[in-house]
């Protein structure tokens, strides 16, 4: 029979959306989160090379020495903090990370207290392990950004672990350290523990990313090179775990995951090695993107009420639109061939919203702008209160 847990598992709509739009022609694929710059070369040749060399064996469960060693220098170089390459678990992804993380801490019952907007995959990975979601209401008059005020009312005696996203899918909303460090001392005082989710690091416009390394080793934190470096298909990120912690976490990466492609690891050793030019190109064109963006969606006569500060997504209100988020996005789809994620996925707070990618080049978001103008004039946008 299958599993209760199985059926209770909700699609991710994003991937829903895309699969429908790839049945049509000629769409504009503004719903996945999916970079459209091609890998550092220097890391598909470190890979190529790695290859041609044999290195296709299994490796340790917590990943290469030499990629341990990159990612510990990393921290050190980007954010001044001294991360032990023993805490370090490579993985295929930042997924299966997430997944060991709530492996380790979640018993069935446990609570994770996380915002709403949320990563649409987020509940079902809490669900995985049997936990129980609760949830801190954000607003767009607020940026999307968690009132640590909020966190504390919804924190309980059964809450295990707070999950912090910045920059944030689907808000591009970014947390400052002061924000960041009181969420810790949150946590602390509730004997809870801070997951961090870092994969959008490195796409922030203002300011500066930070780590919750900067204020506890208490924490875990998730991260990975599908997004900054352009590697989605590369399945490779990290989990950096608190030390009391790395020995279980190993103990179910060994069993259920063993280790992430041995030769996927020496491309992530080159991007770490040689990729900070990549990135601070990449940043820029998305900085670009989202300005463009932010503006176009003023002209839609749409409404966002907020401007994000990193990752690649907005969320646009489509609440003036006939009918719900759902319905606009099968308008987009179908009148103007625009893909977009209805915001239903990612909470209740996003429920009267699409989420817009502009992982896409200036001249995709150009024409996806243009027709969705035209396909507006057809349609009546009530007057906002
Ligand atoms: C917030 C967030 N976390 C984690 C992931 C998973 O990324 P990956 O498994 O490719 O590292 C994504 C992917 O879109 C994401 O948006």
């Amino acid at each position: 029979m299958v599993s209760e847990r199985a059926t209770r598992t909700t699609p991710f709509a994003a991937m829903d959306v895309l699969e429908r739009a790839n049945r049509m022609d000629d769409v504009v694929h503004l719903e996945v989160g999916e970079p459209d710059f091609d890998t550092p070369a220097a890391v598909t040749e470190a890979a190529v090379a790695a290859l041609r060399a044999g290195e296709t064996s299994y490796t340790s469960s917590k990943g290469k020495p030499e990629l341990r060693r990159a990612i510990a220098d990393y921290y050190d170089r980007q954010y001044g903090v001294d991360v032990s390459p023993e805490r370090i678990v490579v993985t295929s992804g930042s997924s299966p990370a997430l997944l060991l993380a709530f492996s380790t801490l979640v018993d069935p019952g446990d609570e994770v207290v996380l915002t709403d907007p949320y990563y649409a995959c987020y509940p079902n990975f809490v669900r995985q392990t049997g936990g129980r979601i609760s949830t801190v209401p954000l607003s767009a008059d607020e940026g999307f950004r968690p009132r640590v005020s909020e966190f504390a009312r919804a924190i309980t005696s059964d809450t295990e672990a707070l999950l912090l996203n910045s920059p944030a899918n689907p808000t591009g909303a970014v947390l400052d350290g002061g924000t960041l460090e009181e969420l810790v001392g949150l946590a602390d005082e509730a004997d809870a523990t801070v997951i961090s989710d870092e994969v959008y690091h490195g796409l922030t416009y203002e300011g500066e990313d930070h780590t919750v390394l900067e204020y506890t080793d208490d924490a875990f934190v998730l991260d990975g090179f599908s997004k900054r470096f352009a590697m989605t298909g590369w399945r490779l990120g990290w989990m950096v775990a608190p030390p009391e912690y790395v020995g279980h976490v190993n103990r179910i990466a060994q069993n259920t995951l063993i280790c992430a492609p041995n030769f996927v690891q020496s491309g992530g050793i080159a991007a770490l090695e040689s990729g900070a030019d990549f990135l601070d190109e990449v940043r820029n064109t998305y900085r670009e993107r989202r300005d463009y963006l932010v503006s176009e969606v003023e002209d839609w006569g749409l409404s966002m009420g907020y401007t994000p500060g990193g990752a690649y997504y907005l969320l646009v209100d489509v609440s003036d639109l006939p009918g719900d988020a759902f319905d606009a996005a099968d308008f987009f789809l179908e009148d103007a061939g625009v893909a977009m994620t209805p915001g239903p996925d990612f909470g209740t707070n996003a429920e009267e919203c699409l989420r817009v990618s502009y992982a896409n080049s200036a001249e995709r978001l150009a024409e996806a702008s243009e027709r969705i103008q035209r396909a507006l004039e057809s349609v009546e946008i009530s007057a906002a209160d």
